[in-house]
């Protein structure tokens, strides 16, 4: 497989499916336009996705080089209720985005989950490690990543990702240091560990990806690992928030959506392609909450 820059000009326009509204999706939009890149950023009234004719002709008008699929149904727990819809949105989006790209000259890159993994192991999944998801969200993005493998594998990018902090959209970062301003104490799931991911970071793997003649599975997180209660503490210290953050099992805090217990991923493929490594979430957790976070009122009002 070649994996030499593709660096043309005039292959640098793209669409981003979700650039105008998603947490990592308008993140990507934003880094695609920095780095040069003509951006079509479609919202869900642009454009029926769900129509495979309405897509080929928003495709044909924008001749893009490359779609970059965001749009997801992300309602983990929600999903369990309502897996029609989530299939729908999560593998119906991706066959159809396959077979309209199918006969033209256009690469595409599709986020995925670390949902699509079971939690047992205790060591980073890799690409090469099977799947075996536990939830409505997690099979139905496992279908949507073997949609578009099975329709245009020479042309499609699968990139994994987890834990998604980062500006522009609420987040559990956000959401608990909201939680830390009205309280002095908050108890966080401590048996799940996972690769929190700084969306600057994902959207400039992504784009550095694009720019690469490469195809497959690929995992896009930030270094190191975190339970959710470490994720917490070390973004409220950050913060300099007063609250403590108490660690407890998942039993403690039931959701309707199974969790992995371990979801870290494993991002050598990555580094192997492009010389790259993403550098550690805790590093990236800093740029979110002095750069994004640090003047505005969530965390401005406690100093
Ligand atoms: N967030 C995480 O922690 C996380 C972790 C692992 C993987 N991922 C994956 O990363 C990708 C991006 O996630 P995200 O957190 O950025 O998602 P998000 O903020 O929830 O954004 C989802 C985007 O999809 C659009 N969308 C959803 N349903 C739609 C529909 N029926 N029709 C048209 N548009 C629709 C939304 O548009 P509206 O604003 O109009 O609803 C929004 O632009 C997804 O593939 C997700 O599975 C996320």
């Amino acid at each position: 497989m070649s994996t030499t820059p593709a660096s043309s000009e005039a292959l640098r326009t793209a669409i981003v499916l979700g650039g105008k509204t998603g947490l990592l999706g308008h993140m990507l939009a934003k880094t695609l336009r920095g780095k040069g890149w003509t951006v079509h950023a479609p919202s869900r009234e642009d454009v029926d996705l769900f129509s495979e004719a309405a897509l080929a002709d928003y495709i044909d008008r924008c001749e893009p080089s490359m779609v970059f699929n965001t749009v997801a149904y992300t309602q983990v727990d929600k999903a369990e209720d309502e897996p029609e819809e989530a299939r729908r949105v999560n593998r119906g989006l991706p066959a159809t985005l396959g077979q309209v790209l199918r006969t033209r000259p256009v690469r595409c890159l599709h986020i995925s989950t670390d949902f699509v993994f079971n939690g047992k192991h205790n060591a980073p999944y890799t690409v090469d490690d099977t799947p075996d998801p536990q939830s409505v969200y997690g099979r139905t993005k496992l279908e949507g990543e073997r949609a578009l493998l099975e329709r245009i594998p020479e042309k499609t990018i699968i990139a994994r990702t987890a834990w998604l902090f980062g500006p522009g959209k609420k987040n559990f970062v956000h959401t608990i240091l909201g939680l830390c301003r009205d309280r002095n104490s908050l108890n966080v799931v401590h048996d799940q560990m996972g690769s929190p991911t700084y969306t600057v970071d994902l959207a400039a793997m992504c784009a550095v990806l694009a720019e690469h003649d490469t195809t497959g599975l690929y995992h896009l997180v930030n270094g190191g690992q975190a339970s959710w209660c470490e994720l917490a503490a070390e973004a409220t210290a950050l913060a300099e928030m007063s609250c403590v953050i108490h660690a407890i099992p998942s039993e403690e805090y039931p959701q309707k959506a199974c969790r992995p217990r371990y979801s870290v991923l494993d991002t050598s493929r990555y580094t192997e392609t492009t010389g790259l490594t993403p550098r550690p979430w805790i590093q990236a957790l800093r740029d979110y909450i002095f750069h994004d976070l640090w003047n505005t009122e969530l965390i401005s009002a406690n100093r």
